[in-house]
This record gives C-alpha cells, structure tokens and sequence, in this order.
C-alpha cells in the first residue's frame, strides 16, 4: 500500500483536497512544506508593512523559511472533534504560491470558522487570494457544515481586506491589536451561513465552475468524538 494510503487512513485530514480549474488546497507534506517555507523566505510583503500579529514574516530567508517549518510541523496535530488548525498548501497549476488555514474552537457548538492566509509576493495581485479564500469558505461550508466563518486584517492591509469584501463577509467592527508595539485598527469579517447562501453561486461563477471537494468524509470522521476522548491514552 503506498504511504499516501497508509497515512490517509490514520490521519484523515492529509487526504483533504479542495480543487477548482488550475487551483487547489491540499494537505502540507513535508516536500510542499520546505517549497512553502523557501517561498515565504524570498517574501511575503514590503518591509514596511506588517500584516501578522506576530511577525514572523520579518528576518533573513532562512529565518523566516525557519518559522514557516516550527509553525506547520507545531499545529500539524491539532486535528480533534473540539477544535481543529487545517492548514493547507494552496497550489496553482502544480506551483506551490501560499497558504491557506482554517481554524475552529468549540466546534461542536459554535461550528465557526477563522480564516488566514499568505502568499509568496510573486503570486499576489492575481486574483488567487479572492479564489482561494472561496475554495477555504466552500470547505467550510459545504464540505464541514459550517454555520459562520470570520476573518480579520489590520486597516492598513489593503488586500486582505479587499478579498474579505469581494467574497461577500459583513462587516463585523473593528478593534486595536498591539502590532510590533504599537496599537492599529484591526477589521473584523463575518459571513453566515444564510449569507453563504446568497455568495455561492457567483463564487461558483468566478473560479469558473464547480469546486470539487476530496477527503471530506475522512475528515468529517476525523471530527467526530471517538471512544479514546471518553477516556483513552494521554500523549
Ligand atoms: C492578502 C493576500 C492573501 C491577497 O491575495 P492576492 O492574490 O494578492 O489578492 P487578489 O489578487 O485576489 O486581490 C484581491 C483584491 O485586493 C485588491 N488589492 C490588492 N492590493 C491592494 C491594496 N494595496 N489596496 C487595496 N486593494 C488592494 C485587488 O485589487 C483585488 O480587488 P478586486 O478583486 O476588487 O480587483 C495576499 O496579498 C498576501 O498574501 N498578502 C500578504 C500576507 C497577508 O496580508 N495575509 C493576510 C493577513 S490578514
């Protein structure tokens, strides 16, 4: 059985495949990982902007490439029936451009989702951060029966939240995040369920068709309680 299998069948979530035309979100392996985190090493933004909380975007090539590699091998894990981190690689015509995470707490009783993403600054300004965060807003919705998904950028990140806007949230307030010390204007998105509704089709218009979703009932198993968080075996 080749290792893709195996693995498939232990952890679920690696086989989770979300595709539409030339784009798709996968499962980060370790191959993709390295390529990602070089990608991030050749740069995410200008030096003179900060679009994360935490700035790990800002250091030498192989700094950053170092902390792309701590984050994703840290949260790989964090797959369980309460509360989940699914990061996935976005990949374009075969090319590995950025990343694409979803995160949930409470998820059995809120069923909300948070997005972030990034993409290496030669594949930015191409439309691919709108389609992707449809691709993100699709899994959520229609493959894991989300009922609300969020999203927030700083007010001074013009492109995060242009995408927020053009794939249809609402706008939810905005707030002060301390960033690299100084306190700035954080936007908050929020789409419904009801409003996902209304967006569908014309997201399904504008990546030229139907997104097809892979892996999902693996990973909706993967989600359910299982008889060891009753009581099994702590790691
Ligand atoms: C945010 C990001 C994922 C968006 O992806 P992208 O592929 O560059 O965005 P798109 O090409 O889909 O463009 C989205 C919209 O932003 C607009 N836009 C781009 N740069 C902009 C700017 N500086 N100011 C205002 N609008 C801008 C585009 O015109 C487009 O709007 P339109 O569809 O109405 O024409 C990407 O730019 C990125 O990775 N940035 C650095 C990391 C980051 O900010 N991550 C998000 C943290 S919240």
């Amino acid at each position: 059985m080749p290792q893709s299998d195996a693995l498939a069948r232990l952890w679920p979530a690696s086989a989770v495949r979300v595709r539409a035309g030339d784009l798709e979100l996968r499962w980060i392996d370790d191959d993709l990982l390295v390529e990602l985190s070089e990608l991030a090493g050749r740069g995410i933004h200008d030096p003179d902007m900060m679009p994360f909380q935490r700035p790990w975007s800002r250091g030498s090539a192989d700094e950053v490439a170092r902390s792309v590699l701590a984050y994703q091998w840290g949260i790989r894990n964090r797959i369980s029936p309460t509360a989940f981190v699914l990061e996935l690689a976005v990949v374009e015509a075969g090319t590995p451009v950025g990343v694409q995470g979803l995160t949930a707490e409470d998820w059995p009783a809120l069923r909300n989702v948070t997005t972030g993403s990034w993409l290496g600054r030669a594949h930015q300004g191409r439309g691919i951060g709108t389609r992707m965060r449809m691709l993100a807003l699709h899994l959520a919705f229609e493959g894991l029966d989300a009922q609300e998904a969020m999203s927030g950028a700083f007010a001074d990140n013009g492109a995060s939240n242009a995408v927020s806007e053009r794939v249809g949230y609402d706008r939810d307030g905005a707030f002060h995040v301390a960033r690299e010390g100084v306190a700035v204007p954080h936007n908050r998105y929020v789409m419904s369920r009801e409003r996902w509704e209304s967006v569908r089709s014309d997201h399904a218009r504008r990546l030229g068709g139907d997104v097809e979703l892979h892996g999902i009932a693996g990973l909706r198993a993967q989600l359910e309680p299982t008889s060891a968080d009753a009581g099994g075996p702590q790691h």
